[in-house]
C-alpha cells in the first residue's frame, strides 16, 4: 500500500515543555537565548498538540490519510538523554500510536528531530562520540514500547541540516558555528543511525530508514570551476550522509577536512547496516557557483526565474524528479526503496473575513511535485509513500510563528484548527486514489 500522510516534529507542535517531567531539549535553552529566533519565539505552547492530540488525529483521519510521520522527543522519555525513563513520556506517546491505529492510520515515528536532550549537549552534544550510543539506547527503550504497531521507524531527521545550521552556523539549535569544524557532528550522527538501526531491529522493528534533506545541485555554468564547486556541494549536502550509509564509504571530503579524525574501525560497516527505506526530504534545488573568497569551496547562487514560497525558496518540482532519477543512476542495486518523508512549502496565508484560507498556491505545489514523484516513478523509481510537511502551522524553528506550512491554519492565540482549501484539495486528491486502485 502506498503511504499518503502528513508529518510533523514534536518540537515544533506539542508544546507543553515543562509537562509531565519532560527534560530540557537544546531547543529549549536556544530558543530562550535572546536574538536567536525571529521575535523570541519558542516551542513553549507550539500547537499545544501535547493536549489537543486527540482533535489533530481527527483532522488526519477526515483527511483521509493512511500514514502519519510524528516525531517523539528524546527528553520526554528520558529526561537526562539516558539512564531513567520517563513512563509519561512513552505513555503519550504510546497513546497516540494506539489512536492512529484505531483510525487506519499508519505511525511512522522519527527518533531524532533535533532536539537533543541538553544534558547530553552540555556533554558536548553530536560532537561527543559518545552520544551516538545512548542514542541507540534510546532507539531500543521507544521500539520496546512501540514496535508491535509500528510499520516503519525514522532514525534521524536531516543530519546535514543538523550539522550545517546546529553546528557549522550557529543558525539553529545548539547555536554553533564551527563551519568545518562541525563534521564530526555528521559522522556522530550518522554512527547513531546505524547503531540504533541494530537496536531497533533487535527490539522487533519492522522496518528501518534515516531520512535525509538531498537537494539537486545545479552548477551555475559548465565552467570548471563552478563544475567544482558544484561537486563539493554534492557531497557535503547529499553524498556526506547518503554514501556511508547506501555503500559504506564517505565520499572524497578532502575540500572539508585534511584527515577523516573522528572516523574508527569498523564505524562505516556500523553506519552502513542495512535499512530498509530511504526517508527522502525535498524542498529546492540549490544553484552552485565557485567561491568569490577563501573559506568554503562552494557558493550559493541562488535561483530565479521559478515562483518562490514565503521562505523564499525557488518552486521547482521537477526537481523532485532530477533528483530521485539522480539516487538511481547514482546508488542502483544499492538504492531502498524511497518515502519522500517530506514536501510542502509555507505561504502567506491570508484568513478571510469570513475564515477561509484559500491557498491556491499551496495546492499548485503539491499537485506539482505529486506529479513529478510519478514521473520518477515511471522512470522506474521505487518510491513507496509521500508525506506533506505539514498537517499544521507550527513552529518553524529560527523563523518562529513566521513561516507557516500547515494543511490546517493554527491561530496561535486560540489554538483554533481551520482547515485550508489544500486540506479539501488533498481529501478529494486522497479519495480519488481510492477508487482509482
Ligand atoms: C525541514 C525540517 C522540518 C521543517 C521543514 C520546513 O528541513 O525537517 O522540521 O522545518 O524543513
Amino acid at each position: 500500500m502506498f503511504l499518503w500522510g502528513t508529518a510533523t516534529a514534536a518540537y515544533q507542535i506539542e508544546g507543553a515543555a515543562q509537562e509531565d517531567d519532560r527534560g530540557a531539549s537544546i531547543w529549549d535553552t536556544f530558543a530562550h537565548e535572546p536574538g536567536r529566533t525571529r521575535d523570541g519565539h519558542t516551542g513553549d505552547v507550539a500547537c499545544d498538540h501535547y493536549h489537543r492530540w486527540r482533535e489533530d488525529v481527527a483532522l488526519m483521519s477526515g483527511l483521509g490519510v493512511n500514514a502519519y510521520r510524528f516525531s517523539i522527543a528524546w527528553p520526554r522519555v528520558q529526561p537526562l538523554g539516558t539512564g531513567a525513563l520517563n513512563p509519561q513520556g512513552l505513555d503519550f506517546y504510546d497513546r497516540l500510536v494506539d489512536a492512529l491505529c484505531e483510525q487506519g492510520i499508519q505511525p511512522v515515528p522519527t527518533l531524532f528531530h533535533w532536539d537533543l536532550p541538553q544534558p547530553l549537549e552540555d556533554r558536548g552534544g553530536w560532537l561527543n562520540r559518545e552520544i551516538s550510543e545512548m542514542f541507540a539506547e534510546y532507539a531500543a527503550i521507544v521500539a520496546d514500547r512501540l514496535a508491535d504497531r509500528v510499520p516503519l521507524w525514522i532514525t534521524l531527521n536531516e543530519p546535514f541540516v543538523h550539522m550545517a545550521f546546529g553546528y557549522a552556523m550557529g543558525i539553529h539549535a545548539p547555536g554553533q558555528a564551527l563551519l568545518t569544524g562541525a563534521l564530526p557532528s555528521a559522522h556522530h550522527q550518522l554512527l547513531a543511525h546505524g547503531l540504533a538501526t541494530q537496536a531497533l531491529r533487535a527490539a522487533g522493528a519492522r522496518q528501518v530508514a534515516i531520512t535525509n534533506n538531498c537537494t539537486p545541485v545545479w552548477p551555475a555554468s559548465q565552467e570548471e570551476p563552478d563544475l567544482k564547486a558544484a561537486d563539493a556541494y554534492d557531497v557535503l549536502h547529499n553524498r556526506l550522509f547518503n554514501d556511508p550509509v547506501l555503500i559504506g564509504e564517505y565520499p572524497d571530503l578532502s575540500a572539508y577536512t585534511p584527515a577523516l579524525d573522528f572516523l574508527r574501525d569498523g564505524d562505516l560497516q556500523i553506519i552502513s547496516t542495512p535499512i530498509d527505506a530511504l526517508g527522502i526530504n525535498y524542498y529546492n534545488p540549490t544553484r552552485i557557483t565557485a567561491p568569490a573568497a577563501e573559506g568554503l569551496p562552494f557558493e550559493d547562487a541562488g535561483i530565479t526565474g521559478h515562483p518562490t514560497t514565503a521562505f523564499g525558496w525557488p518552486v521547482v518540482p521537477d526537481g523532485l524528479r532530477e533528483l530521485l532519477t539522480g539516487l538511481k543512476a547514482r546508488y542502483a542495486t544499492a538504492l531502498p526503496p524511497i518515502y519522500i518523508t517530506e514536501n510542502g512549502c509555507s505561504q502567506h496565508d491570508v484568513v478571510t473575513a469570513d475564515g477561509r484560507i484559500e491557498d491556491q498556491a499551496r495546492i499548485a505545489y503539491l499537485e506539482g511535485h505529486i506529479a513529478a514523484m510519478r514521473r520518477a516513478m515511471a522512470e522506474g523509481v521505487d518510491v513507496r509513500g509521500y508525506f506533506v510537511w505539514s498537517l499544521l502551522d507550527n513552529f518553524e524553528w529560527a523563523e518562529g510563528y513566521h513561516q507557516r506550512f500547515g494543511l490546517v491554519h493554527v491561530d496561535f492565540e486560540t489554538q483554533r484548527r481551520t482547515p485550508k482549501a489544500s486540506y479539501a484539495w488533498l481529501k478529494e486528491f486522497l479519495e480519488a486514489q481510492k477508487t482509482d486502485t
